[in-house]
């Protein structure tokens, strides 16, 4: 069984979310089960210099992007014991950042194009297309439209997955054929509302269509979750199906984390208590052992929950409490934040930006781990705050309900509530409070948390069913 995984982003080399941890981990762990699956992603201007060193050039061709044709390189590496295909066009890809380019629907065009083009240059024969998000939702459409026919290709199947159904590749209908080469007797593969939509042109062409959670599977047949997909969605639910993200298990490991001030495993969580007492220094709060730190790490969005936040912050700061929030986006939360952080000094303590040593440190520090997000498909923080003993407290929603189960049963490893409503998340809050303080209950609550499964291990395996089912 040979897979190519293909991606916008994958860590090392690139990354500016969750799909970046998920190519760069389960393509190991289909490794480890044998399965032949290599990578393939845009070799973006901001691949690190010592990534790039470690790169050899392949091969080059030209792609067809409609009726341009586009140099591509192919450059490999390896990570991991995995092989790396980067695509080098440098007119698309030598941008600063990832996305965000008047053109990024024509770069990813050709991203995707390229693709499947490069298997005719490259020894690598899959079996298994596996395409991701609305970047690489055109190459089950090319595949359809113009590789099927022809060996190899015809016996190639495709699998493509919805990290997140918010972002959907949404063009006006002019691109359809001057950008994406696609005639308008195909239109109905792709057309939405009026518009050209990439996501939707991928759930029809697709062999299967995955997404990162059983729950977010379910939730995005429901038009409060879909962004206006799920007619298409349930015209199609016979191929549609959700497995859980894991997460790379050794690079979120208490126990050898360098970011970390003081290192501990399940067996001996002590040493939370210095990397508490450090943050607590680092950030100006007083130095307490004994008041529950509540830590969030996150994009300051309204859908991650923000909103919540903001009507009970003012409640929560009067309990004996300290609140620790990393992250930046939305100036009105940034600025709320920040009025706060002025406000209660002893309390709470707001950073901005995206500073992953920081974020380990915190997830290392903290009690509790807030995440009361409105939709989260997966999500991968809970299961890092679950690793670093940081016990959640998450909405039942996505990934979030089927990682993190209440402990009100006395099994569960966090703390959950249902509706999108700040008192519900309050008395969740205020239930993870009262249980800090259980002296002896809490440090078994904090071990359980720690030994939740997060591996690959389950998840891999639905994946490789899912192909061989191919
Ligand atoms: C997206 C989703 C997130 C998920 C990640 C990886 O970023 O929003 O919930 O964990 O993709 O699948």
């Amino acid at each position: 069984m040979k897979v190519l995984y293909a991606s916008s982003e994958a860590r090392p080399f690139a990354a500016s979310g969750g799909l970046a941890d998920v190519a760069g981990s389960l393509p190991k762990a289909l490794r480890n089960r044998l399965v032949g699956c290599r990578v393939v992603l845009p070799l973006y201007e901001s691949v690190p210099a010592e990534l790039r060193d470690t790169m050899t050039f392949l091969t080059s061709f030209s792609v067809p992007v409609a009726w341009r044709r586009q140099y591509c390189g192919v450059f490999e590496a390896k990570h991991n014991g995995v092989i790396y295909y980067l695509l080098d066009n440098q007119y698309y890809f030598k941008r600063c950042g990832l996305y965000g380019h008047y053109d990024d629907a024509e770069r990813f065009a050709f991203f995707s194009r390229a693709v499947l083009e490069m298997l005719k240059y490259i020894d690598f024969k899959p079996d298994v297309i596996h395409a991701n998000d609305w970047q690489c939702g055109l190459i089950p459409v090319y595949h359809t439209l113009f590789y099927a026919p022809q060996p190899p290709y015809s016996s190639i199947r495709t699998v493509y997955t919805i990290h997140n159904i918010q972002y959907q590749g949404k063009y006006g209908m002019e691109i359809l054929e001057d950008v994406f080469g696609i005639s308008h007797e195909d239109a109905h593969l792709l057309e939405h509302d009026g518009c050209v939509n990439i996501m939707k042109g991928a759930i029809e062409t697709a062999d299967r269509v995955t997404t990162v959670s059983p729950t977010y599977a379910k939730e995005i047949l429901d038009p409060w979750f879909s962004h206006e997909l799920d007619p298409i969605l349930r015209m199609r639910e016979w191929k549609l199906s959700g497995i859980l993200n894991g997460i790379d298990t050794i690079s979120y490991d208490p126990a050898t984390d360098k970011a970390l001030y003081a290192n501990y495993t399940a067996d001996d969580f002590s040493a939370k208590a210095v990397n508490k007492k450090a943050l607590q220094e680092r950030l100006n709060l007083p130095q307490r052992a004994d008041v529950p730190l509540i830590g969030m790490v996150s994009r300051l969005v309204a859908h991650k929950g923000f909103d919540l936040v903001q009507y009970i912050m003012e409640r929560l700061l009067q309990e004996d409490v300290q609140v620790v929030i990393l992250g930046s986006g939305e100036w009105v939360y940034e600025s709320f934040f920040r009025e706060m952080a002025e406000r209660y000094p002893q309390k709470f303590s707001y950073c901005s930006g995206f500073v992953p040593e920081l974020a380990q440190k915190i997830y290392a520090a903290s009690d509790l781990f807030l995440m009361p997000s409105k939709s989260e498909p997966c999500g991968l923080s809970q299961m890092v705050a679950c690793r670093y003993g940081a016990v959640p407290i998450v909405r039942e929603t996505g990934g979030l309900k089927d990682s993190i189960h209440d402990c009100g049963d006395g099994a569960g490893n966090g703390f959950t509530f249902q509706s999108y409503n700040a008192d519900d998340m309050y008395g969740a809050i205020l239930r993870g409070l009262g249980a800090y303080h259980n002296k002896e209950h809490w440090p078994l609550l904090v071990e359980r948390a720690m030994r939740s499964d997060f591996s690959w291990g389950r998840s891999a395996n639905e994946y490789i069913r899912l192909y061989k089912s191919l």
